[in-house]
């Protein structure tokens, strides 16, 4: 089963929601693919990397999230690790790894159970080069605001709510991946 199969799966052909998640998702992927066009160095696997940033989300219809038209049970948070089992029903580990991993700069245990989140109280960091990639992309845009394109400056400051940590990391990934 190809990343396109399991939205159709899960997502009425004509929803607004669907059209939502496929622009969000083809903007992250395209700022994948852009990376890997620019850092041949890195060795990325491209065609992972499109497929991944098309599911990385495709667990928010399970979520509450009104303002985007999510109306499931689950805290929003959720959405990765939900789409994850999504995911790992088909068969599909490393792409569910990438679902898993995506939430701000990647997530340890000990923040979650620190602050309390709604997640599985796990290490949710993202690991390999395309894990990374794939939420590195993600934090450009945004689904309540989809005609936007945050800058680097922007997306550090977007990210201030998750502690000076993940700013860091983000900026680390700024100058190895710009
Ligand atoms: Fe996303």
């Amino acid at each position: 089963m190809e990343a396109l199969d399991i939205i159709q799966k899960y997502y009425p052909f004509d929803s607004a929601l669907r059209q939502l998640l496929l622009h969000h998702s083809r903007q992250v992927a395209l700022r994948a693919l852009d990376i890997a066009r620019r850092h041949p160095e890195l060795g990325l696997d491209a065609a992972f990397l499109e497929q991944a940033a098309m599911v990385h989300d495709v667990g928010i219809f399970l979520c509450n999230a009104p303002g985007i038209g999510c109306h499931g049970p689950a805290p929003y948070l959720m959405h990765g690790p939900l789409g994850a089992a999504l995911l790992r029903q088909e068969g599909l580990e490393s792409l569910a790894r990438v679902c898993e991993r995506h939430t701000g700069t990647g997530l340890t245990a000990l923040e979650i159970e620190r602050r309390g989140l709604p997640l599985p109280v796990a290490d949710l960091l993202p690991e390999t080069l395309e894990e990374q990639v794939v939420c590195y992309a993600d934090k450009f845009f945004s689904k309540s605001h989809p005609e936007r394109v945050r800058t680097v400056e922007q997306t550090a400051a977007s990210l201030e709510k998750f502690g000076p940590e993940g700013v860091a990391k983000f900026m680390g990934w700024a100058e190895r991946f710009e």
